[in-house]
């Protein structure tokens, strides 16, 4: 079945290691396209958005190698410039792939990248920006085309910060006529990673990890071997689950330096962390109430991603509290879920309020998306008797073999 078994109740003891990081693994292999040879990298995750993104890789004519942890992108003998529908339609993340196939190939043809349960995720300060760099591009109902004899460097300032149109800019700007000024830019360790990879790879950057980024066009990258950073949000998720559990995990390699407002968060939860050179100790679960509750932001702010992780922390603390959520419309759908499970959640506009003194109960419920999926796991760690998540496929999108790693800290899971 398409599901996990979770055998409730059992506190946590072990230790794992945190993956690499998804979402700066996407956007540096679509950015393995500016460069025209072998590049190689590394700690990418065993995930099923790789997959996707290195299949869309392959669509244009890549040669792509998996060896262990480090994936080979061969972009010699680039070929296609439209991508299949079904692994477009699957991944919102082939959106970063249109900055850098239009600075390598001048030309991209593509159906409009799916939106999901958390939002519309539209796409309409993508093609604006590009648009302001001389791009032109075409919309029809499904799908656009997008074209530009050369990308021309500009000043962007944007609306809003959007981390995907920040990753977009970066990829159309590297090889653009000129300079481009990017702000405010997303100011995520991703956006950070994937700056380093390209200078790396010869690209002229500055104001990585700032809100503005100024990048100088230039003639050609060159191919290089990079090593993805560990995943701050499933190094969160981990954190979470020995909160509601309770007990004593070692998350190695967990990138404390990109969790600061987590690692406080889950502090003033009540639990006690150690942060190592290599990895993060937790320690103890969360009993105490959240004053002020919790509104997610854009980087460095609480990370919308571990939303759903800390409304189950909430839940199962016993104490009353509210989570904001401000960067995504409908990013509550694990809600219902969690109601089913005995918690006492009411949602008013973009906060979610969580009555405390519900203990929770296993039963059936079913992911909706990748995060809210990882956190209905979660939060059948600390319920009463046996529980299944079914529809671990979105689970799967994000993280390496869930079960296996939930083993490892010491929980009663298995696949379904
Ligand atoms: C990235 O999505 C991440 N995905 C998301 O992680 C993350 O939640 C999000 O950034 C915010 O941190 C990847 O990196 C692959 P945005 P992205 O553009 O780039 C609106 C996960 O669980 N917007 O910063 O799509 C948008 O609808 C995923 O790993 C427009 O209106 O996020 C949202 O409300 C989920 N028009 C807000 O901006 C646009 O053209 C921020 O979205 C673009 C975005």
């Amino acid at each position: 079945m398409d599901a996990v078994r979770i055998y409730g109740g059992k506190s946590l003891s072990g230790q794992t290691k945190i993956q690499g990081s998804k979402n700066a693994s996407l956007p540096i292999l679509a950015a393995t396209l500016l460069t025209d040879g072998i590049c190689e990298i590394e700690n990418c995750p065993d995930i099923a958005d790789v997959y996707h993104m290195l299949r869309l890789l392959r669509s244009l004519g890549c040669q792509i190698e998996r060896r262990g942890d480090v994936i080979r992108v061969d972009t010699t003998r680039l070929s296609e410039c439209d991508m299949p529908a079904d692994s477009v339609g699957v991944m919102r993340s082939s959106i970063m792939l249109l900055g850098a196939l239009l600075a390598r190939t001048g030309e991209v043809s593509m159906e409009y990248p799916g939106g999901c349960v958390i939002g519309k995720r539209p796409i309409d300060l993508h093609l604006y920006a590009l648009r302001r760099m001389g791009v032109e591009i075409e919309e029809g109902e499904t799908a656009f085309c997008a074209k530009a004899s050369r990308l021309v460097g500009t000043v962007q300032e944007l609306p809003f910060v959007s981390v995907g149109v920040t990753e977009n800019l970066i990829l159309a700007a590297v090889l653009a006529s000129g300079e481009t000024v990017i702000h405010p830019a997303a100011r995520e360790p991703e956006i950070q990673a994937l700056c380093e990879f390209l200078i790396c790879a010869g690209a002229k950057i500055a104001g990585a990890g700032t809100d503005r980024l100024v990048i100088e066009g230039v003639e050609k990258l060159h191919p290089t071997r990079f090593r993805v950073p560990a995943d701050r949000i499933v190094a969160g998720t981990y954190l979470t689950a020995c909160l509601c559990a309770g007990g004593r995990v070692f998350l190695q390699d967990a990138p404390c330096a990109h969790m600061e407002s987590v690692i406080a968060c889950a502090e003033r939860f009540g639990a006690r962390l150690g942060r190592e050179t290599d990895g993060l100790l937790v320690e103890g679960r969360a009993d105490r109430r959240l004053e002020g509750g919790l509104t997610t932001a854009v980087y460095p702010g609480f990370p919308t991603d571990l939303q759903s992780l800390f409304m189950v922390v909430m839940a199962v603390s016993g104490q009353d509290g509210f989570i904001e959520e401000d960067v995504f419309e409908n990013r509550f759908r694990i809600v219902p879920e969690l109601v089913k499970m005995g918690a006492c959640i009411q949602i008013a506009g973009t906060k979610a309020y969580i009555r405390g003194g519900h203990s929770l109960h296993n039963t059936i419920v079913e992911a909706q998306e990748l995060r809210g999926g990882a956190a209905l796991v979660v939060a059948a760690l600390a319920a009463e008797g046996t529980g299944i998540v079914k529809n671990r496929h979105f689970i799967d999108r994000g993280y390496e073999d869930i079960t296996l790693r939930l083993r490892e800290l010491g929980a009663a899971v298995e696949l379904a």
